[in-house]
C-alpha cells in the first residue's frame, strides 16, 4: 500500500539551522498566520488537571474520580508520585540531550526513512513541498519485541541503550496500571480495555523530540497542532522548558509543567474504544527564541493488527458506534502519509473529510 521508500527531498536538520546562527527561518517553517502561536494562546494561568497518585494506597475513589473527569473533561493531566524514580527520569532526560548535542556525523548514521520512521528524523509525512516543523527527533520501538531493535538505537551516550531500557520496562508497568483505572472508570472490568489492546501482545514507542533555539519562534512550531493516533501517551517533559500547548475550546493552554510529573493524554485509539466518552485532544508545541528544549514521548498501542471498535459495553441503542472498525497498522499508515493534521484523521473515521494541507 505505502511504496514510498523514501524522503521526497533532502532532509535539513533544523538543528543544523540553528546553530547556523541565522536571524531568519526558511520559509518552509513559516505557519500560515492563523496556526501561528500568538493566535488564541490562553494567557491566564490555567493548568491540566495534577493528580497525586499516592493517594491510590489510602484513598481510591478519589483518584480514580480525578483522573475519570480529567479523561471526559481534558483528555490531559498531570501525574504525581507515579512510582518512577526521579533519578531515572533525569538520567534518560540528560542521555537524549547528549545524544542531539553529539556531533552530526554521529547522528547521522541513525537517519530514519519514511518506511519506518526509525531513527533520527527532521519532518513527518512524505508530502513534497510540505510546511515543516521546527523539531529534530529520535523514533525508537520498545514493542513487540520483534520490533524491538538495539541497532537502531543510539549507541551513546554509553549507557543510553540501557537507560532507555529500563525507562521504557518503567514506563510500560506504570502504563498498565493506568489501564486499569480507565477501565473501571468507563464501567468495565479491569482488564477489558488492555484485552481490547491485544492483552499482553501491545505496541510501544518512543519518539524524543527535540525543539532547537528557533530566532523567529512567533512565526512557527515546534510541532504542528495533532491528536496523537495511538492508545496513551506519557509524555516526559523537559523539566526548564515548557513549550506543550492543548487545545481547550478555541484557546491553546500552555501546560506549566510539574517537577517529575508526566504528562498523560488520551489516544486516538482510547477515543474510538470509549465511544468518545474520553477524548482524545489536539496539542501543539511551541518554541523558544534562548533555549532548546528535550521531551520524550512514550507511545501506549494497541496489538497493530486487531481491530479497533467502541467496545460493547459501551454501545447501546442511546449510544450507538460512532467508529468503524480499524486496525492501528491501517490508521497509522493514513495519518503517516499526511504528517500533524489536527483532529482530523479519527474525526475522517465518522464522516471522511480531507485536512487543508
Ligand atoms: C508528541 C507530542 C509534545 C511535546 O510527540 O506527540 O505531542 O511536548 N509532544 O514535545
Ligand atoms: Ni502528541
Amino acid at each position: 500500500m505505502n511504496g514510498q521508500i523514501d524522503w521526497p527531498e533532502p532532509i535539513v536538520r533544523v538543528q543544523s539551522l540553528s546553530d547556523s546562527g541565522f536571524p531568519v527561518i526558511p520559509d518552509r517553517y513559516v505557519k500560515p498566520p492563523t496556526e501561528r502561536p500568538a493566535s488564541n494562546s490562553d494567557g491566564s494561568d490555567v493548568n491540566i488537571p495534577i493528580i497525586d497518585l499516592q493517594g491510590l494506597l489510602y484513598d481510591d475513589e478519589t483518584i480514580f474520580a480525578q483522573i475519570s473527569e480529567a479523561c471526559r473533561e481534558w483528555g490531559f493531566f498531570q501525574i504525581l508520585n507515579h512510582g518512577i524514580s526521579p533519578q531515572l527520569l533525569d538520567r534518560v532526560q540528560e542521555v537524549w540531550r547528549e545524544f542531539f548535542h553529539l556531533p552530526v556525523e554521529v547522528k547521522q548514521s541513525y537517519a530514519n526513512s519514511p518506511k519506518t520512521y526509525e531513527g533520527y528524523g527532521s519532518r513527518l509525512g512524505v508530502e513534497k513541498g510540505a510546511i515543516l516543523d521546527w523539531s529534530d527527533y529520535y523514533f525508537l520501538h520498545l514493542l513487540p519485541l520483534k520490533l524491538k531493535d538495539y541497532n537502531k538505537w543510539p549507541a551513546l551516550p554509553a549507557d543510553a541503550r540501557q537507560v532507555i531500557d529500563e525507562y521504557g520496562k518503567e514506563v510500560l508497568k506504570l502504563c498498565g496500571r493506568l489501564m486499569k483505572i480507565l477501565s473501571i472508570n468507563l464501567g468495565l472490568g479491569e482488564d477489558i480495555l488492555q484485552n481490547a489492546f491485544g492483552g499482553e501482545n501491545i505496541g510501544a514507542c518512543l519518539r524524543v523530540n527535540y525543539y532547537p533555539k528557533c530566532p523567529q519562534p512567533d512565526l512557527t512550531l515546534g510541532l504542528s497542532s495533532h491528536s496523537d493516533p495511538g492508545g496513551m501517551t506519557l509524555l516526559l517533559p523537559d523539566n526548564q522548558v515548557p513549550g506543550l500547548q492543548v487545545r481547550r475550546g478555541n484557546n491553546w493552554i500552555t501546560v506549566k509543567p510539574a517537577r517529575h510529573a508526566f504528562i498523560v493524554n488520551i489516544g486516538d485509539q482510547i477515543q474510538v474504544l470509549s465511544n468518545a466518552i474520553y477524548k482524545s485532544v489536539e496539542h501543539r508545541v511551541i518554541v523558544n527564541a534562548t533555549k532548546e528544549r528535550v521531551s520524550l514521548a512514550f507511545f501506549y498501542n494497541p496489538k497493530s493488527d486487531i481491530p479497533i471498535e467502541p467496545a460493547k459495553e459501551l454501545v447501546t441503542p442511546e449510544n450507538p458506534p460512532l467508529y468503524p472498525p480499524m486496525t492501528f497498522d491501517e490508521y497509522r499508515l493514513f495519518i503517516r502519509m499526511r504528517g500533524p493534521c489536527g483532529k482530523s484523521q479519527v474525526e475522517s473515521l465518522k464522516s471522511p473529510r480531507d485536512c487543508n494541507k
